[in-house]
């Protein structure tokens, strides 16, 4: 199922949502962390999740000023299809990589909507943007790790 992440009418809404996402996305890293065989893309995934974290950061920063408090963690909202859970339950590095490529599918996705969101000024525009730049270099790593480009 693709993520509604992104089509949220408040700015608010949107943010809120997308912090969630990228929280469940470092869970779901550190879950892909645990059982990958492959030194070096556990390696490469730790600074994914790393990014995500940042990502919370950042639009979290946003959302306070706002006079909202951030959500602090993905909780039990499983914003993504291929959550923490489901990567846990994965045997093989390569299903566990398709499993992230799935998830980063979402998180583009969202971050491609997010962009376009009309109420967002300059510099959130700005961060989002940068956020989709790290989101599709996160989807292009994997697809290039199972040779799909
Ligand atoms: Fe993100
Ligand atoms: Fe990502």
């Amino acid at each position: 199922m693709a993520t509604m992440v992104g089509t949220e009418s408040t700015l608010e809404g949107l943010l809120e949502d997308l912090i969630q996402l990228d929280y469940d996305a470092a869970d779901a890293y550190q879950a892909a962390i645990n059982r990958l065989e492959n030194a070096s893309w556990r390696t490469t995934l730790a600074n994914f999740k790393e990014d995500h974290l940042r990502h919370t950061r950042e639009l979290g920063d946003t959302l306070s000023g706002m006079g909202r408090t951030p959500p602090t963690g993905s909780d039990l909202k499983a914003v993504l299809t291929q959550g923490k859970v489901v990567i846990a339950g994965l045997a093989g590095d390569d299903a566990i990589l398709e499993a992230m490529r799935t998830n980063e599918a979402d998180t583009n996705t969202a971050y491609e909507r997010a962009v376009q969101h009309p109420m967002a000024a300059s510099a959130l525009r700005e961060t989002l943007e940068h956020g989709l730049d790290d989101e599709r270099r996160h989807c292009d790593w994997i697809l290039k790790q199972l040779g799909r480009n």
